[in-house]
């Protein structure tokens, strides 16, 4: 049987995770649109579908998006990301993360739009009470980001009760790694997640790490996390954007491996991996983040079907090792975009 050809418009695709799935789209034969104000993504990194620069605030641009084409869905990775800054500034990250989320929406519903992706994540839980994070856990966001998208996430059940829009929230655990074909990878500015630093530090492309707390009640006193491959993140989307058309019903799915790592355990697979020393110095705990962060993530298995291939951790750090490797002066062209 030939496959559907869908028509998907992806919020936020100049980024990190978004410009893989355009890739993943590209693949299943999907037609794909991004929509992104490139605050924090790159031009470069939308390789597959056309590029809307634009803010999703903008609702004259939406108009025009959403009028040039009717899309089957929407998968919305657009917000800012940084929990730090989300406690210094909650003002930047309410309005671009739930405002104009909600605005978003409004204007989907306008234009007959009613399946939904979103990227939620893990922070919508809190300080874990149980050991692995099933989706029945308490939502207790410690900071405005987690807060902002757990609104989203209540947004989304009211929009369905009230308007009939059909949505999957994907609550991802750390994503991390890089396309297996090289094509793309992690490019965060500021980049503030464990394996691009410590990667950058092992190779001397970047500063000397800091471990952020070694006296968590861990087997070696620093935190665990959960590490989820940016190409698996993708296909859960995929089977999300199948599981909305063939009718399913709004949830919340957690998309991790149910395996951790503890931030020394990845720094000593980054040394096996590289033949190099990760240099780092041991700080102390950084306010907000939990001692152990670990997905359950079986409910996305029996809703969605979904598994994942490459978020072992030997091939991740491969993955995104060979991102690094490709092009030393890639960050420095990145900044000066940024910086223009
Ligand atoms: N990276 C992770 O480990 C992780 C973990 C959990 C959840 N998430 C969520 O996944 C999504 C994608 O994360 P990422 O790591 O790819 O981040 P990213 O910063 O690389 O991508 C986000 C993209 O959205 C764009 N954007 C932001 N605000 C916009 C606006 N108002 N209008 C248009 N475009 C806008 C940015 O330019 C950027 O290209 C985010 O919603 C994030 O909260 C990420």
């Amino acid at each position: 049987m030939t496959p559907i050809t869908r028509k998907v418009l992806v919020i936020g695709g100049a980024g990190y995770i978004g410009s893989h799935m355009l890739k993943h789209l590209d693949q299943l034969g999907h037609w794909s649109v991004a929509l992104d104000n490139l605050s924090h993504g790159h031009r470069d990194a939308v390789r597959n579908g056309r590029l809307v620069v634009g803010d999703m605030g903008d609702r004259g641009l939406l108009e025009r998006v959403l009028t040039e084409n009717r899309y089957d869905a929407v998968m919305h990775f657009a917000s800012l990301i940084q929990v730090g800054e989300s406690v210094r500034n909650p003002s930047a990250y309410y309005h671009n993360n739930f405002v104009l989320t909600k605005q978003l929406l409004d204007t989907l519903l306008q234009h007959g739009v009613r399946k939904f992706v979103f990227s939620s994540t893990a922070a919508v839980y809190g300080v874990p009470r149980t050991a692995l994070l099933a989706e029945s856990h308490p939502c207790d966001a410690i900071n405005p980001y987690g807060r902002s998208k757990w609104m989203v996430e209540q947004l989304l059940r009211d929009y369905d009760h009230a308007y009939g829009l059909k949505s999957v929230s994907l609550r991802y655990f750390n994503a991390a790694g890089a396309d297996p074909d090289g094509q793309l990878g992690e490019r965060h500015d500021p980049e503030s997640h464990l394996i691009p630093l410590a990667l950058r530090a092992a190779s001397g492309t970047g500063p000397t790490l800091t471990v952020h707390g070694t006296d968590y009640p861990t087997a070696d006193g620093s935190c665990i996390r959960d590490f989820v491959h940016v190409s698996d993140l993708a296909s859960a989307h995929a089977l999300a954007l199948d599981y909305l058309l063939a009718g399913g019903d709004t949830c919340s799915l957690n998309l991790g491996t149910g395996q951790g790592y503890s931030v020394l355990q990845v720094l000593a697979a980054v040394e096996q991996l590289t033949g190099r020393r990760v240099p780092h110095h041991l700080g102390p705990r950084r306010p907000g983040d939990p001692p152990v962060l670990v997905a359950d993530p079986s409910m996305a298995r029996t809703v969605l079907g979904w598994s994942v291939r490459r978020s072992d951790l030997p091939t991740l750090l491969a993955d995104a090792w060979r991102w690094e490797q490709s092009n030393t002066d890639r960050a420095k062209r990145d900044q000066a975009e940024h910086s223009t």
